[in-house]
């Protein structure tokens, strides 16, 4: 196979990420997919910002179809955030017959049906391990390593910007704004924080693992919300003074009748296996009926943690590409709809 061509939306914290590694892992891209892998543009908003990386102002651009519709690009990666112009470059991209790593978790809990019937309509991928968790392989986890199982619980740390938040509050006594701007500083928040403060990034990631983990759908708009918000000083030092750790947790249950997902500052005993999960590291406890009790723990947010997810979301295209059976990532949503059909 010739070289794998990439583009990139987006040049961000993650998207540095995903370039250093493309090139520093180059070797162990070539040992698992038998060709090389090279960045031919990026769409970013300024091209004179200074970087994280070196990356060579000519692959840059600010037209955003010099990406999506490059024919010599095989691969299409955002990172870039957002959700409405977002999801219209991903769309153009697959009917472009590109295929698509995004770590999009906004988008994939509002339009991940819909863009992952346009992959399959058009025979790509669309793989966004990323969107959940950062750097641990939750998705794959689920859908691949748990398949033969009934999935009847998760829950977990699913923001690493609160987990760091509350983490520096409990351990150092650190006030709310100076801990946020900290975490916003290391490339933990998004670019409004607001969505991670008040839960609802938690909840897009808790509605995408609620989908996968019980095979149906699951609408943002269920979901119920609380975030950190109005978590104060005192409320945190009370409950340390109680033996109980602050965390914003995420929990997704199924009963035989019924689905409930909700994301809500919690107090945990300080025993508890999630209360002792610090700073921006998420841990994700999924049951299922067979395997019993698993714990997927690691970096939830960061550049490189994430950006291990993309690029090895990136592997398991080129790995398809070379079988020739891309296309069968979204399989899911089929089941959706015949889950939807037969209960209308
Ligand atoms: P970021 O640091 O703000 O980077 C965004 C990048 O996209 C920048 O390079 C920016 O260009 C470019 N961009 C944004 N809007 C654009 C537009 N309209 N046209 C062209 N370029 C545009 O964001 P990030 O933290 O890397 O996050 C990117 C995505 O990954 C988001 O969906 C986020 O939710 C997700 N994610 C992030 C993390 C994390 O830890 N940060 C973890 C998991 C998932 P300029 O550089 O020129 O401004
Ligand atoms: N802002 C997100 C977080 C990034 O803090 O968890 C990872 O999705």
């Amino acid at each position: 196979m010739n070289a794998i061509h990439v583009g990139l939306l987006g040049l961000g914290t993650v998207g540095s990420g995903v370039v250093k590694i493309i090139e520093d892992h180059q070797d162990k891209l070539m040992h698992q997919v038998g060709c090389p892998v090279k960045v031919k543009k990026v769409l970013v908003q300024d091209i004179d910002k200074k970087r994280q990386i070196e990356f060579g102002k000519d692959l840059l651009t600010k037209n955003a179809d010099e990406v999506i519709h490059d024919p010599e690009i095989d691969v299409v990666i955002e990172v870039m955030g957002g959700v409405e112009l977002t999801k219209e470059y991903i769309l153009q991209a697959l009917q472009a017959k590109k295929h698509v790593v995004t770590a999009n978790k906004d988008l994939m809990a509002v339009y991940g049906t819909e863009l992952l019937d346009a992959a399959t309509e058009n025979g790509c991928d669309l793989f966004y391990e990323a969107s959940v968790a950062g750097g641990i392989p939750i998705l794959r986890s689920l859908v691949d390593g748990l398949a033969s199982d009934r999935i009847t619980k998760m829950m977990g740390i699913v923001n690493g910007t609160t987990n760091f938040i509350l983490t520096k509050m409990s351990k150092h006594g650190s006030p709310y704004g100076e801990v946020l701007k900290e975490a916003q500083e290391l490339g933990y928040a998004e670019s409004d924080p607001t969505a991670d403060v008040e839960g609802l990034d938690a909840a897009r990631k808790m509605a995408i693992l609620a989908r996968l983990g019980f095979s149906m759908h699951v609408d943002l708009e269920d979901v119920s919300v609380k975030g950190i918000s109005e978590v104060t000083d005192e409320d945190i030092s009370y409950s340390k003074r109680l033996g109980y750790t602050m965390k914003l947790i995420g929990i997704a249950n199924r009963t035989r009748d019924k689905v409930e997902v909700s994301v809500q500052p919690t107090l945990l005993p300080d025993f508890h296996p999630l209360a002792s999960v610090n700073n921006e590291y998420n841990a994700v406890y999924v049951y299922g009926e067979a395997v019993g009790e698993t714990m997927f723990y690691g970096p939830g947010a960061g550049s490189l943690p994430t950006a291990t997810a993309v690029v090895s979301d990136l592997v398991g295209v080129m790995k398809n590409m070379r079988l020739g059976v891309n296309g069968r990532s979204a399989v899911l949503p089929q089941y959706e709809k015949a889950l939807k059909q037969s209960d209308e």
